[in-house]
């Protein structure tokens, strides 16, 4: 046991002594295990967007002096952003969007303006969002998953293959929000750039966990485009990043239109602004962009391989504690503990992962997502839920559907947090009859 090994940067969240209403009537810490959701903010960041405020004034619009000091705050945020994730000042364009959805989205359309036709190459283990932005843009096709819902690289090769030079790009995420595996993006890079596509990496999962880097544009492992989203980083103000050659965002007209876009425009004329500009129409969203360079000044001061390290310590941890009980169903996917990032998926034997969620939270202030994480075929697949179950599905009946109880670890977790889980965890599992009646799935 690890217990009592104390974390010394819990102060540096905002809400780690919250306490919560349980239901024997007492208040309780609350425990977020919910953090590939999104995670609470750093204090810090709550700090320097109310310092701001002092600052804050409209960007690019103004010729106030407050204007001029929010403005070049936003615009000296992208070398920053940039150097987090190893981009190329000058070759890269940093673009802020909301999150990683709609980076996504945004890229989806640039490439149907580009290229017009062509394939796509996602994966069986994708969020919904690097799978339905390409579907009604492209032929969408699926690189395949092993037994243990790891991607098939062979099967990937197989399909660049088959496609013989047809593939724009093979958007993949870097880490899973199921299963916490990471992808080997670089060999796929190298796969991709072999036959002729670029790469898109959906950084959600990844880029708040560990350090990342885009590689030199001349690397063959190169990665063309980064998504991903500053609220699962310590940083929920409306902020997400996409990345991405110049030359490629610089060929397109704007998804959105409006203030900002344009150098000049009359009735019957429109000339677009230069990049970032025509891609981020309507006032910019200056505090996120200082809640975001807040939050990797604070990463980067931590460091992202001790983040890494201490983050897999606790999945570890809590993997090895989860085994010792019995009736945990923790399938196969914590077999390569150095490929992933801290994300485990479970069930109780016997319960359905919904009841579960409802009583960890309920009876122990223990905040967990269960279902299926935006990612149903990829659940599905994992839980190798029948074509007759899926048809059945498809014609409405939405009750009960199968799917996980997920743990999702940020750095300012503990090892006591997760003795608490167990504890509440093993309750359940002696009490199983009296929680199921206590909490009855929908009829
Ligand atoms: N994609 C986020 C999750 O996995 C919202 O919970």
């Amino acid at each position: 046991m690890l217990a009592n090994v104390s974390n010394p940067y819990r102060s540096f969240i905002a809400g780690v002594t919250t306490k919560v209403a349980i239901n024997d009537g007492s208040l309780t810490t609350y425990i977020n295990f919910d953090n590939a959701a999104t995670t609470p903010p750093f204090v810090s960041v709550v700090n320097r967007i109310v310092d701001f405020s002092q600052w804050y004034s409209s960007i690019h619009r103004g010729t106030g002096y407050k204007s001029k000091v929010s403005s070049e705050i936003y615009d000296n945020s992208r070398k920053a952003v940039l150097d987090f994730v190893g981009g190329t000042w000058g070759k890269d364009c940093v673009i802020y969007v909301k999150n990683t959805t709609e980076a996504i989205n945004k890229l989806s359309n640039m490439f149907k303006e580009i290229y017009g036709t062509g394939v796509i190459l996602s994966t069986f283990m994708e969020h919904h969002s690097n799978d339905l932005p390409w579907r009604n843009k492209f032929h969408v096709d699926y690189v395949n998953i092993d037994h243990y819902g790891k991607l098939d690289l062979e099967d990937l090769e197989k399909k660049l293959k088959i496609y013989n030079g047809r593939v724009r790009l093979v958007t993949v995420t870097g880490a899973s929000n199921v299963t916490g595996y990471k992808n080997p993006v670089y060999e796929i890079a190298r796969l991709a750039h072999k036959y002729g596509a670029k790469i898109f990496v959906d950084g959600a999962q990844l880029i708040p966990h560990c350090s990342f880097d885009m590689k030199e544009h001349s690397s063959p492992e190169h990665i063309d485009y980064l998504a991903f989203s500053a609220h699962k980083m310590y940083a929920p103000f409306g902020i997400g990043v996409l990345i991405g050659h110049s030359s490629t965002f610089g060929q397109c007209s704007p998804d959105y239109k409006g203030g900002g876009t344009i150098d000049m425009v009359t009735h019957d004329f429109i000339k677009w602004a230069k990049l970032p500009d025509k891609e981020e129409a309507g006032t910019p969203n200056v505090m996120g962009v200082v809640a975001l360079l807040e939050s990797i000044n604070i990463l980067s001061s931590i460091g992202m391989e001790f983040i890494d390290r201490y983050e897999k310590s606790l999945a570890d941890y809590a993997y090895g504690r989860l085994s010792e009980l019995t009736d945990i169903e923790l399938y196969d996917f914590h077999k390569w503990p150095n490929d992933r990032v801290s994300i485990i998926p479970f069930n109780i034997k016997g319960i359905h992962h919904s009841q579960t969620a409802r009583i960890l939270s309920d009876e122990g202030g223990i905040g967990v997502r269960n279902g299926c994480f935006c990612a149903q075929p990829y659940v599905q697949k994992l839980l190798n839920i029948s074509d007759e179950e899926i048809e059945e599905r498809k014609k409405g009946n939405m009750k009960n559907l199968p799917g996980f109880v997920r743990l999702s670890f940020g750095l300012y977790n503990t090892y006591e947090e997760i003795d608490k889980m167990v504890k509440m965890l093993s309750k359940i599992i002696n009490n199983k009859e009296h929680y199921i009646k206590e909490y009855p799935l929908d009829s």
